[in-house]
């Protein structure tokens, strides 16, 4: 019997889970449908409900609609309480709602495996302090790193996630200002400012030797950060689609059993980045 999924984001249109699964689906001959679907933007429980109830198996979970996706989970993984948001919810019998969160393994996978970018006794800094760093400090945090700074425009907010995750990781949190005099092996964008082609207050001499910048942004090509990047003499940048095929590969795996190879996604996807 087909199984079918979805994606749920508002909008949806620009999604490419459908295609990822879809390489996916045929690369292993699992016998799936993935669909996209954007619900209304108070309709979330209601769109994920009636999914669930005319047979679907499981959903991704896109903006804006990943806090409300942990919400309505009724067993959550570690990872998606600590982020507080889940990409992915898995259904059972009985009504349960499983919830996990693979954005950071996602993006821990692309950084190691496809970008040879390894994390241990590296110094890795994040800009930002909302939901898509929240995913990836444990993932990070878990490869050892020498040190892991999340740095934001507003200080506070940055604090205030060294705060709720001091169980499980040791942060170095600041503003952009302070991180001057310091350097990082990685450094990961994980503000919008690459959806609003913003520039950020980045320091001189932020980038190590050999250092790799990362746009967790897709598809934009040379985003401000990345230039910044380059401007700054740094040879290695990336954006997020290797983030978005990996994370799509956990999922797979989460409901499948089995995980796919992901080369043919990844070079389907990528956009040049100049
Ligand atoms: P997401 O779930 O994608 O992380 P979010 O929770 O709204 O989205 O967080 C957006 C992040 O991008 C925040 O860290 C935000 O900084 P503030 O906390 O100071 O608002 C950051 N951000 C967005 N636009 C930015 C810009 N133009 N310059 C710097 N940081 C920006």
């Amino acid at each position: 019997m087909t199984d079918r999924y979805a994606v749920l984001g508002h909008p949806i249109g620009h999604s490419k889970s459908p295609l990822i699964h879809s390489l996916f689906a045929q690369a292993t001959a699992q016998d799936i449908v993935y669909t996209a679907i954007e619900p209304a933007l108070d309709g979330f429980a209601d769109a994920v409900r009636a999914f669930r109830d005319s047979g679907g198996r499981g959903i991704n979970v896109t903006l804006p609609f990943k806090l409300q996706a942990f919400e309505i989970a009724s067993a959550p993984s570690e990872r998606a309480r600590l982020a507080g948001a889940a990409n992915c919810l898995r259904f059972g019998d009985g009504g349960l709602i499983e919830a996990d969160n693979f954005d950071g393994v996602g993006l821990v996978r692309d950084l190691q495996h496809n970008l040879a970018a390894p994390l241990a006794g590296k110094r890795v800094l994040l800009l930002g302090a909302g939901g898509a760093t929240r995913g990836a400090l444990l993932p990070i945090t878990a490869e050892q790193p020498q040190l892991l700074a999340v740095a934001n425009r507003t200080a506070d907010k940055a604090h205030a996630l060294r705060r709720d995750f001091a169980a499980h990781a040791a942060l170095q949190t600041s503003g952009y200002a302070e991180l001057a005099g310091q350097s990082f092996d990685v450094v990961i964008n994980a503000t919008s400012s690459g959806l609003s082609q913003d520039t950020l207050p980045l320091p001189d001499g932020l980038f190590a030797p050999g250092a790799l910048a990362y746009e967790m942004v897709y598809g934009k090509g040379l985003t401000p950060f990345l230039r910044q990047a380059q401007a700054a003499g740094v040879q290695r940048v990336a954006d997020g689609v290797g983030m978005l095929v990996e994370q799509a590969a956990e999922a797979f795996q989460w409901w499948r059993g089995m995980r796919p190879d992901t080369a043919a996604a990844l070079q389907r996807l990528t956009v040049p980045l100049v």
